[in-house]
């Protein structure tokens, strides 16, 4: 980071963080609250969270609210983090999908545009159909096979219309310093010592959100705009992500994992089967890579597991 900040001459940045209760805006706060000045909203009261300037709850469906938000903040970059982003809820409610998704962020890149201030859209794997054999370039058509994935499609296209300095940065696979429902989940199951069983054809990048906030801060300070892929190095299907939590929180139990396929979960959404993201274009804008995932995944559980 003291690189980044000699490379960028650390200049301090006005952001309004929308979302900035959950994973990926909160992990934005944590890392990006020593050198800029933050302000957040959500639909909800932020509780104790640390590191805001100002905090406003809004429904960003409600696009006047929306105006009124952004126009007492100022900023110089929104984060737009807020979203609908349960896959399979996203399925049960497409209409609120739509609502939060597609008009939500209309409202955010409208305000941005007013504002003249850079808007940064968290986009996701889930635009692309899984059937590639190859990680997914930012260039590559996009084929979304559920509601969520529709509805993040429809968004970076109001994005692109709508905010003319934009940069969309699409992720996958997110968790945060203090792990993840997935990275809570096989803790719990190990611990139970239940058999456990995990999806082996379905494959991405398990991805660190600090290294994401990261990533992000330094693509606005340089100054890019357009569509990139940020995600941790490598690829993992759930089992193996699964195999490297355990391995990480010392829980390997050598009575064996059992691989499953996607098809055995009964899901309300479809997931689409590959969608592990090429970074070129990240490491040609930026000059580095992030880490290995694994790596990522043992810094997330190294608080809770020395
Ligand atoms: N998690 C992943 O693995 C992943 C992967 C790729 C991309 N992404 C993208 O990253 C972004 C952030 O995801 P996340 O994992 O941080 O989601 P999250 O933990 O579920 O947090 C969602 C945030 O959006 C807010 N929100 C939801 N509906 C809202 C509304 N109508 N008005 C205002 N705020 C609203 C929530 O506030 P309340 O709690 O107050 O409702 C919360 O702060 C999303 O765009 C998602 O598509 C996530």
């Amino acid at each position: 980071m003291a690189e980044l900040e000699a490379r960028t001459r650390g200049c301090a940045v006005r952001w309004l963080i929308t979302g900035v209760t959950g994973l990926v805006g909160s992990s934005c706060v944590e890392a990006l609250s020593k050198r800029h000045t933050l302000h957040g909203l959500a639909r909800r009261p932020a509780g104790g969270l640390k590191g805001l300037a100002g905090f406003e709850t809004c429904d960003i469906a409600d696009g006047r609210r929306v105006e009124e938000v952004a126009r007492v903040f100022q900023p110089d970059v929104i984060l737009h983090a807020a979203a609908l982003a349960d896959v399979d809820y996203c399925e049960r409610e497409p209409d609120l999908a739509q609502r939060v998704n597609v008009e939500g962020t209309r409202h955010v890149a409208q305000a941005a545009d007013t504002l003249g201030a850079l808007l940064v859209f968290i986009s996701t794997d889930y635009v692309f159909d899984g059937k590639g054999s190859r990680p997914y370039r930012e260039d590559d058509p996009t084929g979304p096979v559920n509601v969520y994935g529709r509805t993040k499609v429809q968004a970076e296209g109001v994005v692109r219309r709508v905010a003319e300095r934009h940069v969309i940065v699409r992720s996958t696979w997110l968790f945060g310093a203090g792990g993840s429902v997935f990275m809570r989940q096989v803790l719990k199951e190990a611990g139970e010592k239940r058999p456990l069983s995990y999806v082996a054809d379905k494959i991405s990048s398990p991805t660190h959100a600090g290294d994401l906030a990261e990533a992000i801060e330094e693509l606005v300070l340089l100054g890019r705009t357009g569509t990139v892929h940020v995600t941790n190095a490598g690829a993992a299907s759930w089992y193996d992500f699964a195999c490297e939590i355990l391995r990480a929180a010392h829980l390997e139990n050598g009575a064996g994992i059992q691989r499953i396929s996607r098809r055995d979960l009964r899901r309300d959404a479809l997931r689409p089967a590959m969608t592990a993201l090429d970074n070129s274009r990240f490491k040609e804008w930026t000059g580095r890579a992030l880490r290995p995932w694994q790596e990522a995944v043992r810094a997330s559980l190294s608080a809770v597991y020395r």
